[in-house]
């Protein structure tokens, strides 16, 4: 791990607006810089860089950041690896914390995995292009398949010889050590006897998302049909298949640009399609797609187009898995070949406009697209049309948004001519089946304001305004610009008179507006409940309670990036009214800046009510559900929630 010594070093190093302007054209704008947005086309620039605050925000995406963000969502790199790029450009020394003596073994011996991955490629490379049975039988096979010397060299193919032990020897006389040949299962060793895994086989090399060498796919050439067409590289401490995708180095500068991923059967197909100019394609090596293969796309963009050769005999069975891209949220887009061609020998025929005018014409909707499927294949055939309908169902229960479930079951039923109301019961059925099989595995407790938190298996509901979660970050907003000063609030305590009726008093309270936060929340023992704006509302009170106010410079800096850009997003809140220079046009801005302490009291009474809201349906779907034993206590601790949910209401409409 990198040390937090050098973490702090590269942070105060690093000037946010130096790192963006070697990737973006930055002009002074008042306190700021600003430039056009480096992840959308816009001919008008919305990126905005404070060279104050140490913090970017791009008005376009939406996203924005510390230093570190910029580096890791402009150049696609985790945390550590963003670290370590700015430590280069700075000149900053990495230190690594002490590593446990297991840890030090595991990455060395992960390192030396990849050197010695790093040596093959290099090594069937050479063979490839500089002996003469490469170039007579690997090279030629490429040029025949249309590849050119840029694309070889770019997707680092090459030639592995059709001998027992040419590459074993030559890493071995290199003093590699055998113990990692095997582990990477470059060599197969038996015994005393030691052979090379790939022979007489072109070679395609595997990277990481970096860029590094994990394995190999190799094509045999000969028409054997003993031997597979393809050899892979055994799963390894580096090369786990499910966990990448073939091409995702090279194409996700481009997928996160154009903002859609194609998804192709092969390592040709990637190669064909990159080399006639579609860049934004990737390939699950000829095997199901797996969820981490999809987060991994999920991370550039949420669209995916997947492209299915013309003959697919497997298309059936494919079909199943979309249902994992739906799940992840994704809009999921499928598109076929004519029959006999697939993305390869299409894009090799067809010019960058031919190929593109295709995909745009014949990519469909993927529920529309099985709708229309099923429909052909059950035909007159009711038995059979009543599991088909089903099955499609199941696929649109997948999709966490509920809006657009409801669009696409209204879209089936046109389709498959039935009628909205039987998809819309047996839709039901197949939430609540879900409902009740993810409900098994939890079991919730129920503390007072302790809010049902989402279901992990339970699809997400990505897309829906959250009301708590508006107001949770309506706080976090406001402890962020306002934690520190003073100010009088106007707030209504709950009393009781001489007759023990409720009555409410109208008192002034004199304090800090993070004070009187964090005391009306724990006074509730109501906590948020999105996890980001949670730890960040932590982190927000410690730092206040230790250093009495924030400095966006400093405070960003021990924020992860998904809590970084939260914050970003308020502090730059305002300056998108500059940036379209209303100011220049004597515009006046209202001063967003000012304090309204009402807001305070608000925000946090609203999220109160919220919560009993939700704590009273909660109740109600369980007597519903017939799961509460004693419904005489359950009806009373309801009738408490309302009373309390009444005067929540009667407060908030005294101090508004
Ligand atoms: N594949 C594999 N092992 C096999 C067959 C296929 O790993 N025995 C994977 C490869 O990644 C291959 C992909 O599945 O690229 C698709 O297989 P296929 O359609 O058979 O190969 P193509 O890519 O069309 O190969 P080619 O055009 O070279 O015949
Ligand atoms: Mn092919």
């Amino acid at each position: 791990m990198i040390s937090k010594n050098t973490i702090e070093k590269v942070f105060d190093t690093a000037r946010v607006e130096e790192v963006i302007g070697d990737f973006i054209q930055l002009k002074k704008s008042g306190a700021n810089y600003k430039g056009l947005s480096p992840f959308t086309d816009e001919r008008s620039p919305s990126f905005m860089v404070s060279p104050v605050k140490q913090i970017w925000k791009d008005f376009s995406s939406g996203k924005g950041g510390n230093v570190v963000s910029f580096v890791m969502e402009h150049e696609h790199l985790t945390y550590p690896e963003a670290i370590k790029y700015l430590a280069k450009k700075y000149g900053i020394e990495i230190e690594e914390t002490e590593q446990s003596n297991e840890e030090k073994q595991k990455a060395s011996d992960r390192e030396s995995m990849f050197l010695v991955s790093e040596f093959a490629r290099d090594y069937f490379q050479q063979q490839l292009t500089e002996t003469a049975t490469g170039k007579a039988i690997g090279l030629s096979y490429f040029k025949e398949r249309g590849f050119t010397d840029d694309t070889i060299k770019k997707f680092e193919l090459g030639y592995a010889q059709d001998e027992w032990e040419n590459f074993t020897k030559a890493a071995l006389q290199k003093a590699y050590k055998l113990s990692y040949l095997e582990k990477t299962g470059l060599t197969i060793v038996k015994q005393d006897k030691q052979f090379d895994r790939f022979k007489g086989r072109v070679m395609f090399p595997i990277h990481s998302i970096s860029g590094r060498v994990l394995g190999f796919g190799g094509r045999i050439l000969k028409t054997d049909k003993k031997a597979a067409k393809y050899l892979n590289s055994p799963e390894s401490e580096i090369y786990n298949k499910s966990k990448i995708l073939y091409g995702l180095f090279f194409a996700k500068q481009s997928i996160a640009k154009e903002d859609n991923c194609y998804l192709v059967e092969g390592y040709t197909d990637v190669i064909q399609m990159a080399q006639k100019g579609i860049e934004n394609v990737v390939s699950s090596s000829g095997t199901a797609l797996t969820p981490d293969q999809i987060r991994l796309i999920n991370r550039l963009t949420k669209n995916i187009t997947v492209l299915f050769d013309g003959d697919d005999a497997g298309l059936r069975a494919s079909l199943r898995g979309i249902d994992l891209i739906l799940e992840q949220g994704m809009n999921v887009k499928v598109c076929t070949f004519p029959a006999g061609e697939d993305p390869d020998s299409f894009a090799k025929e067809n010019n960058l406009v031919e190929i593109k005018a295709y995909l745009e014409e014949n990519a469909q909707d993927f529920i529309q697209f099985k709708a229309s499927l099923l429909v052909a294949e059950a035909k007159n055939d009711p038995v059979k049309k009543a599991e088909l309908t089903r099955d499609i169902v199941v696929s649109i229960s997948r999709i966490p948004n509920e809006i657009q479930q409801e669009i696409y079951i209204k879209e089936c039923a046109s389709i498959m001519q039935v009628s909205e109301e039987v998809l819309f019961s047996t839709l039901a059925q197949i939430n609540a089946k879900n409902y009740r099989e993810s409900n098994k595995q939890k079991q919730r407790s129920q503390k007072a304001f302790d809010v049902v938190k989402q279901d992990k298996e339970a699809p997400q509901e990505l897309n829906k305004v959250n009301p708590k979660e508006v107001l949770e970050q309506k706080i976090i907003s406001l402890l962020i610009k306002h934690g520190h000063q003073d100010s009088l609030f106007l707030d209504v305590e709950i009393d009781l008179d001489e007759e023990q009726q409720i009555i409410l008093n109208e008192i002034k309270i004199e304090a800090k507006v993070y004070e009187k936060i964090f005391k009306d929340l724990q006074d509730d023992e109501t906590d948020f409940t999105n996890p980001i704006f949670k730890s960040l509302k932590d982190k927000i009170e410690k730092e206040l309670a230790s250093k009495g106010q924030i400095d966006p410079k400093k405070f960003t800096q021990q924020l992860s990036p998904e809590e970084s850009e939260v914050v970003t997003n308020i502090l730059m809140e305002d300056e998108k009214y500059k940036l379209h220079r209303w100011e220049d046009m004597s515009i006046i801005v209202t001063d967003k800046s000012q304090l309204d302490p009402n807001e305070v009291v608000q925000s946090i009474l609203n999220l109160r009510r919220l919560l009993i809201h939700e704590k009273v349906d909660a109740f109600n779907q369980q007597i519903k559900e017939g799961k509460i034993q004693n419904i005489q206590e359950t009806l009373h601790e309801i009738m408490d929630y309302k009373k309390l949910e009444v005067l929540i209401s009667k407060r908030l409409s005294r101090v508004t």
